[in-house]
C-alpha cells in the first residue's frame, strides 16, 4: 500500500478562501481574499478585448494540433515590447522567451532552470507570494529570507542590498517587478538604481516575477525599475503573467524570458528550459496566449485593452485614496496605502483578528493580513472600516 505513506496536506490557504467565501450565506459578505480584480459591482468580467479576440480565434483557428514546449511564439514575442521596451525589446538578441502555464509555470521554470545551472539558494524578500516558497521547497531549493518592508510602509532597501551582496555569484535573488504581492510596496526609481548597481557588483542572478504589469502606475511605469536592472546586469530570468493584466486567470497565460550575456547562450538555455517544460507540462495551454497575440497584433484591440487596464488602475487608486483618507481604523494606520501599488496591501492584524473579521463581519482576507484592494467598493468600504475598527480598536 503506497497511499498509506502519504500524510494529509492542508489545502492552499488562498485558494481555500474562495470556497469559504462562496459557502457563506451572508448577503453583505466582503471578499478581500484571492488576487482577482473586481469592478465597483464586485464582478470580475472578461475584458472586452479578450472577448473580441476569442471570437476571432474561434472564427480563424483551423487546427488545434500540437505546437511545442515553447508554445505560441507569436504571443511570446508580441509581449516583449511591453515588457522590455519598444526600442529594442530583445536587447540586441540577448532576450528570448517561451510560453508557460500562467505566471506560476513561469516562476517554476525560472527556479528549475536556475537549479539546473547550479543555483541552490534563492534570496527573497518576505512576506512574498506564498507559492514562491512552496515551489522552491518542491524543487529542493532553499529560500533565504530577508525583510521586504519597513514598518512605515516603505521598502527595506538595506535588506535587499545586503541580500544581493550575500547571494554572490552562486545564488539568485527574487524580486517583484511591481505591485508587490502581498505588501503593495514597490521600490522607487532611486532604489531600483541602487539594486541594479548591487547586482552588477555581486554577480547574483536576478529572477524577476512580473505578474501585475499595468496594475500599479501604468504599463511603462511598472516596467521601468526592472528595465533599469536589466540594463546593468549580464543575465536575468523574468517570469511574466498575463493572468491579471489581461484578466485571464483561469486560462493560465504566462511567459518565461531569459536575458543572456551573449545571444549565443540562449540556444543552450532554451534547450534546457524546453526539456524542463516537456517533463513538467509538455506544452502550455494555447487559448489564452492566442487571444493575447490577436489583441497585440491589432491596434484597435490593443487600445481597448489598455483603456480597460486604465479603468482598473484608476478604480484601485480611488479605493487606496479612500482608505488613506479614513486615516486609521482601530489601531491600523491606513495612510501608507495611498503610496502603494496594485491589488494588495498588508494590514498588521493577527490571525485571531482575521478570524474575527471573517466570523463576526463576513470579511474574507488572507491569514497573513493581506487584503485585495479591488474587493472594496464605495458601498462596502464604510462597513470594512467599521469592522476593522471594531476588531482592532
Ligand atoms: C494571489 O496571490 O492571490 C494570486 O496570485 C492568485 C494565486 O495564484 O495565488
Amino acid at each position: 500500500m503506497k497511499l498509506d505513506r502519504l500524510s494529509p496536506q492542508a489545502p492552499d490557504a488562498l485558494l481555500a478562501l474562495i470556497r469559504l467565501h462562496a459557502a457563506d450565506p451572508r448577503q453583505d459578505k466582503i471578499d478581500l481574499g484571492v488576487g482577482v480584480y473586481r469592478t465597483e459591482s464586485g464582478a470580475t468580467p472578461v475584458f472586452a478585448a479578450i472577448k473580441a479576440a476569442e471570437q476571432a480565434l474561434v472564427d480563424q483557428q483551423d487546427s488545434k494540433s500540437y505546437l511545442g514546449p515553447e508554445g505560441d511564439m507569436g504571443f511570446v514575442n508580441a509581449l516583449m515590447p511591453y515588457i522590455f521596451g519598444a526600442g529594442d525589446p530583445t536587447m540586441g538578441g540577448r532576450i528570448q522567451g517561451m510560453q508557460t502555464p500562467g505566471g506560476t509555470g513561469a516562476v517554476r521554470l525560472a527556479f528549475a532552470l536556475a537549479h539546473k545551472a547550479g543555483v541552490r539558494q534563492i534570496h527573497m524578500g518576505v512576506p512574498s507570494w506564498p507559492n514562491h516558497a512552496q515551489i522552491l521547497a518542491d524543487l529542493g531549493m532553499e529560500a533565504v529570507p530577508f525583510d521586504h518592508a519597513l514598518s512605515d510602509g516603505t521598502a527595506n532597501l538595506d535588506a535587499v542590498l545586503a541580500a544581493i551582496e550575500a547571494a554572490g555569484k552562486d545564488a539568485a535573488v527574487l524580486l517583484h517587478a511591481c505591485c508587490h504581492n502581498p505588501t503593495g510596496i514597490d521600490y522607487t526609481a532611486e532604489q531600483w538604481a541602487a539594486i541594479a548597481a548591487a547586482f552588477a557588483a555581486s554577480g547574483a542572478l536576478p529572477i524577476i516575477d512580473s505578474a501585475y504589469q499595468g496594475l500599479g502606475q501604468g504599463m511603462e511605469e511598472d516596467a521601468a525599475g526592472m528595465r533599469a536592472l536589466l540594463a546593468a546586469v549580464p543575465e536575468a530570468f523574468i517570469a511574466y503573467s498575463c493572468d491579471k493584466n489581461f484578466g485571464q486567470y483561469r486560462d493560465r497565460v504566462g511567459a518565461f524570458y531569459v536575458m543572456a550575456a551573449e545571444a549565443d547562450a540562449l540556444d543552450t538555455a532554451f534547450s534546457n528550459a524546453n526539456a524542463l517544460a516537456r517533463a513538467a507540462w509538455s506544452m502550455p495551454p494555447d487559448h489564452g496566449g492566442a487571444a493575447v497575440r490577436i489583441i497585440l497584433r491589432d491596434p484597435g484591440l490593443t487600445a481597448n485593452w489598455l483603456a480597460e487596464l486604465d479603468t482598473m488602475r484608476a478604480r484601485m487608486r480611488s479605493v487606496r485614496d479612500a482608505l488613506a483618507r479614513a486615516g486609521t481604523a482601530g489601531r491600523i494606520d491606513l495612510t501608507p496605502l495611498a503610496a502603494q501599488n496594485g491589488l494588495f496591501a498588508m494590514l498588521p492584524v493577527s490571525k485571531e483578528e482575521v478570524a474575527a473579521l471573517r466570523e463576526e463581519h463576513g470579511i474574507y482576507m488572507a491569514a497573513s493580513g493581506r487584503i485585495n484592494i479591488a474587493g472594496l467598493t464605495k458601498d462596502n468600504l464604510p462597513r470594512f472600516i467599521a469592522a476593522l475598527t471594531a476588531v482592532t480598536g
